[in-house]
């Protein structure tokens, strides 16, 4: 089953599941990178600047892909969460790419308050089958290694599950 991680990661936490992901499944990877990152990671000011662009809506302008999710039949999608929703990045691609008909699960790292962050990844593929979701607290900071079994043992039983 041709497999794709797409994700958008500021500090690492996002990416660092993503790789396990891909690792544990041999999927192609994604990263979606805005043209210009104006939310400075591991900065104080990133909590008001990231948190304005959620509320906002804002669709930065992302570089262009190096893969097409449309030739894949299985997507693996993760954000990190961003005032309590998934991050702007994101936003800017459902808009961009209209997928349909496809398979897909969905991740994120939070810092302990996902809320609804998942379910309203969800409501913005329909017309797809979610096939899994998953949370993350910070893994780069907590239990690394175990966040990596983890985040492999569930991609691995999403794939044996199809
Ligand atoms: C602008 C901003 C808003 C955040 N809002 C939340 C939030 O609402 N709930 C939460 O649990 N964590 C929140 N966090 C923490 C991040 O979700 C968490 O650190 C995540 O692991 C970061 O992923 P990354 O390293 O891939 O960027 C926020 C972080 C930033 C920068």
């Amino acid at each position: 089953m041709k497999t794709l991680v797409i994700y958008y990661s500021l500090e690492g936490n996002t990416k660092f599941i993503a790789q396990k992901i891909a690792e544990g499944v041999g999927a192609d990877i994604l990263e979606l990178k805005p043209k210009k990152e104006t939310v400075k990671p591991h900065s104080l000011s990133k909590y008001f600047w990231g948190g304005k662009q959620v509320m906002t809506k804002e669709k930065p302008e992302l570089l262009p892909f190096g893969y097409d999710p449309q030739d894949y039949d299985l997507l693996f999608i993760g954000t990190p969460v961003w005032a309590w929703n998934f991050t702007p990045p994101l936003g800017t691609f459902f808009s961009q790419v209209k997928l349909t008909g496809k398979k897909i699960a969905l991740f994120c790292s939070c810092g302990g308050a996902k809320n609804n962050t998942l379910e309203n990844m969800e409501a913005e593929l329909a017309g797809n089958k979610i096939v899994g979701k998953i949370d993350f607290k910070e893994p780069l900071k907590n239990n690394q290694g175990e966040c990596a079994e983890q985040a492999k043992r569930w991609a691995i039983e999403i794939i044996s599950s199809l």
